[in-house]
């Protein structure tokens, strides 16, 4: 295995740093190597808002179920999907408006994932931690007005980055055999997949070093997905301008 193929298998999301700053340079680059993902039709439809003031990241942290590393961390930055330069793009060459497509929406939404991965690996190559927050979706309203997002822009998750003070182990993924299918896709074994990753993640839970648990994939994934519907979320971001067709 080479050094990029280890590091990507080894990932794990860090939520406690050390004091340390990240200097600009550094972040400056980090951001850099987020825009060289490839994007949809070379669209770049991405915005990333670095929130340095601490009372602008004390109401997102709020917004967001109140996740401590998000004051904590040695810089935290939001991910926005952004159609704004792609409409000003329509309006001055062909005179036309963006229709809210859904085709338009997962394009952005796809362009900010891929560059914020980026991100991440990069920053994880310098020896930073990170990790994502889907959190701020608890609270999109807010966390626009905070930033002052305008149209076409909406916040997609943030990332916290910041100089590790913890060594977690890697969560044991699915086996690939699980994920990778062969020219067809192989329905019929779901269910004895899941059981199989339901106790390979339970072995796992229950021997880690922190927070062991008494649990298995399904169990908290059934949670996740059912208690966290986020209602609010196409209302807003059809006002934002998004999937209104
Ligand atoms: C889009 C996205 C949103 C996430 N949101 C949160 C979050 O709000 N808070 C958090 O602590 N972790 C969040 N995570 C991290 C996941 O919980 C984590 O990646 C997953 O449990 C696997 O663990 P690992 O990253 O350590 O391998 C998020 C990850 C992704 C990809």
């Amino acid at each position: 295995m080479n050094r990029v193929i280890e590091q990507l298998s080894t990932h794990r999301s860090i939520r406690r740093y050390t004091d340390r700053a990240i200097d600009d340079d550094l972040l400056h680059d980090l951001v850099r190597a987020g825009q060289g993902a490839a994007s949809s039709s070379f669209i770049q439809a991405y915005s990333i808002v670095h929130v340095r003031d601490a009372a602008k990241r004390e109401r997102i942290s709020a917004a967001a179920g109140d996740q401590r590393w998000i004051r904590e961390a040695a810089a935290f930055l939001v991910m926005c999907a952004d159609l704004s330069r792609v409409a000003r793009a329509v309006r001055k060459t062909r005179n036309e408006e963006l229709a809210g497509w859904t085709e338009h929406f997962l394009a952005a939404t796809v362009d900010v994932a891929l560059m914020a991965q980026n991100v991440m690996v990069a920053a994880e190559s310098v020896g930073l931690g990170a990790v994502f927050i889907g959190g701020i979706r608890n609270d999109p309203m807010t966390v626009s007005e905070v930033l002052a997002l305008p149209d076409l822009v909406y916040p997609a998750f943030g990332l916290c980055l910041g100089w590790p003070d913890q060594d977690p182990e890697v969560k044991p993924r699915m086996p690939v055999d699980m994920v990778l299918h062969r020219d067809r896709y192989d329905a019929g074994r779901v269910d004895a997949d899941v059981e199989r990753y339901d106790a390979m993640m339970r072995e796992y839970y229950a021997a880690r070093s922190e927070n062991r648990r008494s649990t298995d994939w399904s169990t908290p994934t059934a949670g996740a997905v059912q208690d966290k519907t986020r209602e609010h979320m196409l209302a807003f971001l059809q006002a934002r301008g998004f999937l209104k067709r």
